[in-house]
């Protein structure tokens, strides 16, 4: 089968990109069979410091879901294909390592899903983004909904998916939906960058406190989120090497050398 979704890595950091710039890299049932075997590497490996989620091409990061492929399908199929993306969107949420989403072009519906199923998101000058799916009577079910609303809160998500509006880059950093905007041309650059500025850090210390960022912060009562930070703290970072690589350095004045050990 063609590669619909390419995943190249280089000094830590694993570049995965959609491939199928020719349907403005919708998202096929075949595509997120090969965007989850992908995610099920990269989880396993601790040579991968930070994960960057782009698309092929210039027009879009991701239209979505395929509805031309969506368009023959029997109820059970749907039934099916909202389940895939839904859990192939948690599996990258739920990726130890920081996730970039580096949105080279248009991310619409499922493409902007799997843009907020990332940690982190940079976005090419004029671009435009939004959860279009109520103009298509349906609903953003892969995650939308709850990772939309975390980030921008209930008010703003609630606006931009009752209208189904498309943002500009402006609006959608003023409101926190992406970290960055860089011209296109300056848009790898720009996210290596933002990439190697964590990579440098301790790996075992930026995996425990993203573990302890997503915290489920709406049902689990905050005595709880706070003791399992704790334990984060005294069972991953207290026993590594890096920690006490990072004090030897500092002793030594000289940047430290983390193994992610
Ligand atoms: N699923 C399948 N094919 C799609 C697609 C999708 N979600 N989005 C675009 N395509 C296809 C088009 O049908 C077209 O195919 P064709 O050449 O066989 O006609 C091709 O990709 C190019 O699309 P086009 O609209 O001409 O490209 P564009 O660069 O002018 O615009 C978008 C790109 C992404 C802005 C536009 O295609 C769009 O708005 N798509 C729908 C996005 C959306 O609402 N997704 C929600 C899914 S739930």
């Amino acid at each position: 089968m063609a590669d619909l979704v390419r995943c190249e890595t280089e000094s830590g950091l694993a570049w995965v990109t959609l491939n199928r710039p020719e349907v403005r890299n919708a998202l096929s049932f075949d595509a997120l069979a090969q965007l989850g075997e992908i995610v099920e590497t990269l989880q396993a490996d601790q040579g991968i410091r930070v994960v960057l989620l782009t698309g092929e091409g210039d027009k879009a990061f991701s239209a979505g879901a395929d509805l031309k492929e969506r368009g023959g399908f029997s109820d059970d199929q749907t039934t099916a294909f909202v389940e895939r993306i839904g859990d192939t969107f948690t599996a990258v949420a739920a990726l130890p390592q920081p996730t970039i989403a580096v949105l080279n072009g248009g991310a619409f519906g499922g493409g902007l899903e799997l843009a907020l199923s990332c940690d982190l998101r940079v976005a090419a000058e004029g671009i435009q983004m939004g959860l279009t799916e109520t103009s298509l009577a349906i609903i953003p079910a892969a995650g939308g909904t709850q990772r939309l609303t975390a980030l921008i809160g209930p008010a703003r998500a609630k606006e931009m998916i009752f209208t189904a509006r498309r943002i500009d880059t402006e609006e959608a950093l003023a409101i926190g939906l992406v970290n960055d905007v860089a011209p296109a041309d300056e848009l790898r650059a720009r996210a290596s960058d933002l990439a190697g500025a964590i990579a440098k850090n301790g790996p075992l210390a930026v995996r425990a406190a993203k573990a302890a960022i997503d915290l489920d912060q709406g049902c689990t009562p905050m005595s709880d989120r706070l003791a399992r930070e704790r334990a984060l703290y005294f069972e991953g970072i207290m026993p590594s090497k890096d920690r006490l690589e990072a004090l030897e350095a500092f002793r030594e004045k000289r940047p430290p050398e983390f193994q992610g050990e």
